[in-house]
């Protein structure tokens, strides 16, 4: 597909299917998150993917387990493809995707939340380029400061002073693929 033609078919999927996405497929969308622009050319960030639906489902407990609604009242995110802010019955921030990658970054570096989801972005869209449906979530901190989450770390060689910055969920869409959605308009200008 061409690039903004791409660009404007992806969407944020919140339904999957149970079928999981190739180790091929995972590996070109982790290659395409270590392709993009990062601060001072650092390549600080480090990508886990997990291709497994069970640990994926508990990682996206852990991540909507501390998710604070309070203060959401009167906001919605989507209709067609409801978040965990639109549904509070919804027990996972993974919303049944059967795979994730994980972008850690490092704690203390200035521009680490910028990389991850620099990361994050070349991934959605590798993803939507291989037919793959994709969301970006957050709360990566929170997710893995917990002990079942701290097991995580240690069993995958995180390094200390790096941090969860963000997560891409995979897997293919469950009913109809939402379309395009329109742009608020005045958003952009150019001088000349
Ligand atoms: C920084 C960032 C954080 C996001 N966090 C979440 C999240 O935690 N959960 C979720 O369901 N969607 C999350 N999203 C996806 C947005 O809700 C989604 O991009 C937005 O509603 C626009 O919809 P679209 O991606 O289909 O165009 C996040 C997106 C960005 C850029």
């Amino acid at each position: 597909m061409e690039l903004l033609e791409l660009m404007k078919y992806r969407r944020s999927i919140r339904k999957y299917q149970d079928w999981q996405i190739s180790r091929d497929d995972m590996e070109t969308i982790i290659e395409a998150g270590t392709y993009a622009p990062n601060a001072g050319g650092g390549q600080r960030s480090i990508i886990v993917g997990v291709r497994n639906a069970e640990l994926t489902e508990k990682i996206g407990r852990l991540n909507v387990a501390r998710f604070d609604r309070t203060r959401l009242s009167g906001s919605y995110v989507s209709t067609d493809q409801p978040s965990i802010i639109d549904d509070s019955t919804m027990k996972s921030g993974f919303y049944g995707a059967p795979a994730v990658c994980i972008v850690f970054a490092m704690k203390n570096f200035l521009y680490s939340i910028p990389d991850a989801f620099c990361c994050a972005e070349n991934m959605v869209l590798m993803a939507a380029e291989l037919g793959i449906s994709s969301c970006v979530i957050a709360r990566g901190e929170e997710t893995f400061d917990n002990e079942i989450g701290a097991a995580l770390l240690r069993e995958w060689n995180i390094p200390e002073n790096y941090i969860a910055r963000c997560f891409v969920i995979l897997g293919y869409c469950d009913g109809d693929y939402p379309q395009p959605k329109l742009r608020k308009a005045h958003r952009a200008k150019i001088i000349e």
